[in-house]
């Protein structure tokens, strides 16, 4: 197995690109150029019973069936190849070819329009998410990664973040002082400062053992990563509060996807699009699951806000829009809010 490079295939199917992919497979078959195997190592830092891991899983599964086995896409979930600290540095590097980290992570690395993602309150639903994704705003800020060293190609949803503490956080009030674990985010640190928390990153794979060993006291994620990362035990109350949208994009390394063989890249491209739509179609499911499982959990409470509450959160969560505009300015929110009203 190897990774990236040409082989006598991919020079053949280079030149006969301008024929169709069609013909570049006859005229690679006339040839008697074997495709050469090839290695897709995608790493990620959740579980793989998430809306991630469970795409990752389909998109390595069509690739197998649909090249016979000749590209193999080696996955490592759960932080155990590089954690969210590191792996966009490794993708850049080529120490691996694919990656899923949440779109908090390409605003801290200075894609500002991603910023967006991460304001409270701003979508009503996924639907909401889907035009903005799905759409021109989305297409331009996956091109937007190529200036960063990435190749952007699609988007997926984990779903609403919940937060989580050792007693209900249902207003205001009940998070001040708090010690809450976030991603590095500009827009979450300001959301946590907005409520009189202090926000504290921290890797996600880390975020069990802090909040077990009371380094941090609280956190926020949807519901299906905070069962799969075992959270529950060490988080007694969940509060419902639907107050920000966790997602991802998938990215590749540069190099690797420009070597690739049309055929190939073409084979890549639509496994992945068939794997998003499946991911996509899980993750309410699997939030809802989530939800019902805590629910028999004797350890944890699960608490809802009453409409007062949560508009008083949403209120408590406003400076964070003004900040937002300072750093980007005004046009992107605007746009959202025209082309994808609720
Ligand atoms: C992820 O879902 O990839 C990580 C989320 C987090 O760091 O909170």
């Amino acid at each position: 197995m190897r990774g990236i490079g040409p082989s006598p295939w991919k020079r053949l199917a280079r030149r006969c690109r301008a024929v169709g992919l069609g013909a570049c497979w006859l005229l690679a078959g006339l040839a008697g150029a074997a495709p050469a195997p090839m290695l897709v190592r995608f790493s990620h830092v959740v579980a793989p019973d998430t809306p991630k891991g469970l795409m990752v899983e389909r998109f390595q599964a069509l690739v197998a069936q649909r090249s016979g086995g000749r590209i193999r896409v080696a996955v490592y979930p759960d932080s155990q190849l590089y954690g969210d600290q590191d792996e966009i540095e490794a993708l850049q590097l080529g120490a691996v070819e694919m990656l899923a980290p949440s779109l908090s992570k390409f605003s801290a690395m200075g894609v500002g329009g991603f910023e967006v993602f991460d304001l409270p309150f701003l979508f009503q639903d996924l639907g909401q998410v889907r035009c903005v994704t799905r759409g021109a705003i989305g297409r331009q800020l996956l091109e937007d990664l190529s200036r960063h060293r990435m190749v952007g190609l699609g988007f997926l949803d984990n779903g609403f973040k919940q937060m989580s503490a050792a007693k209900p956080l249902r207003e205001p009030g009940d998070f001040k002082g708090l010690r809450l674990r976030i991603q590095a985010s500009r827009v979450v640190a300001a959301q946590m400062r907005a409520l009189g928390a202090h926000p504290v990153v921290l890797p996600f794979g880390e975020t069990q053992r802090a909040l077990a060993s009371g380094v941090v006291d609280g956190t926020e994620n949807p519901l299906s990563n905070f069962l799969s990362q075992g959270l529950a035990p060490v988080q007694a109350a969940v509060t419902l509060t639907d107050h920000g949208y966790l997602g991802y994009a998938v990215v590749a390394n540069p190099r690797f996807w420009a070597h690739l063989a049309a055929p190939d890249r073409l084979l890549l491209q639509q496994a992945l699009a068939e794997a998003l739509e499946h991911g996509n179609r899980q993750s309410a499911d699997l939030n809802a699951q989530a939800l019902a499982a805590l629910r028999q959990m004797p350890q944890v409470r699960v608490h809802a806000l009453t409409p007062p509450q949560r508009d008083a959160l949403r209120q408590a969560m406003q400076p964070v829009y003004a900040d937002f505009q300072r750093r980007n300015g005004a046009p992107l929110l605007r746009r959202i809010q025209d082309e994808c009203a609720p």
